[in-house]
């Protein structure tokens, strides 16, 4: 148990200081408020009150825009399966212009028994190039013993499944080095199990010392599609694991809410990453966008609101709190 504590702690620090240095090279060209910078430097309480950066997943028809280095892309998180056989310069400019966050895909920490050698060693080198502040993969399923599924599958909320997952965690932690934190997805069926999805979440990241990226989208999703009420989800939720999110506009087709990457951030997902911002210690948001590529001044927009929500609902943990 001492081991997992440590690792814990590790993941806390790591990300709080990192995000320290990151904030105060960013405040002069990303504004961030003067009152957020003030409250930091007269309290300790540091991991509550720095204001989450606020970035972009990268993708290939941002990449020019990207390579200006926009005032209001604080980070960026990339796809490790984007740079599995080429891309390794672009890799390193990102890693010297912006704080990285390298997230998988494929890796399939669900799947029972060993983890692929392949893809876990190709994922491990795109780690030691991009030296991201943390990596992150999916609380999912993409093969089973036999077939690559190709996409994400939820995982039973069993106890079999948290020992499958938190020994692949533990392994990927120990290959890259970096702290971990793993992903809720979205799923149209509610798989039965022994925990409710946010107990799951808590032991796994108590047993394996890893961290949350919530994506709140999901979250929404899930809870519109299976009639659960999102804030109750978030309560039940110890959120000292969460340390990024991701958020990008939803979808709905014949009454059925689908993440398919490609829309605007509605109201609805601004407001409940106010509420996750203003009780956790969350470090960064990512714009998960992977289609319908708005021009830039809209990303900008949104990129610059999520500052400012974030920046609010802080202000806010910092009276709530202090
Ligand atoms: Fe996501």
């Amino acid at each position: 148990m001492t081991e997992v504590t440590g690792r814990t702690d590790q993941v806390v620090g790591v990300a709080a200081v990192q995000v320290a240095g990151a904030v105060a090279d960013q405040d002069v060209a990303a504004g961030v408020g003067e009152e957020a910078v003030v409250a930091v430097e007269e309290t300790d309480r540091s991991e509550l009150i720095e204001v989450p950066l606020v970035g972009l997943g990268y993708r290939q028809p941002l990449a020019e825009w990207i390579s200006t280095c926009p005032s209001e892309v604080h980070c960026l998180e990339i796809t490790a399966e984007h740079f599995f056989d080429h891309g390794q310069a672009r890799l390193e400019w990102l890693s010297e212009n912006y704080p990285l966050y390298v997230h998988g895909l494929g890796l399939s920490l669900g799947t029972p028994g060993p983890l692929d050698a392949e893809t876990l060693d190709q994922f491990t080198k795109v780690v030691s190039v991009a030296k991201p502040d943390w990596i992150s993969e999916h609380v999912a399923f993409t093969r089973s013993a036999e077939v690559d599924l190709g996409h994400l599958n939820p995982v039973a909320p069993t106890m079999r499944s948290l020992q499958t997952l938190v020994d692949h965690a533990r392994e990927l932690m120990d290959r890259c080095q970096k702290p971990l934190i793993l992903e809720n997805v979205t799923s149209f069926l509610r798989l039965p199990g022994d925990l409710s999805e946010p107990e799951f979440l808590n032991r796994l990241c108590d047993q394996a010392g890893c961290g949350l990226l919530l994506d709140v989208t999901n979250l929404l999703i899930n809870a519109r599609n299976h009639e659960f009420d999102e804030l109750a989800w978030l309560r039940e939720l110890d959120h000292r694991h969460i340390r990024q999110l991701h958020v990008v506009g939803y979808s709905q087709r014949g009454g059925v809410w689908h993440d398919n990457h490609g829309a605007a951030i509605q109201d609805e997902l601004f407001q409940l990453i106010a509420e996750v911002v203003q009780s956790t210690f969350v470090s960064a948001v990512i714009v998960e966008r992977d289609m319908n590529f708005p021009p830039t001044d809209e990303l900008r927009r949104d990129l610059s609101r999520l500052e400012d929500v974030c920046a609010t609902a802080r202000q806010r943990s910092v009276h709530h709190h202090g």
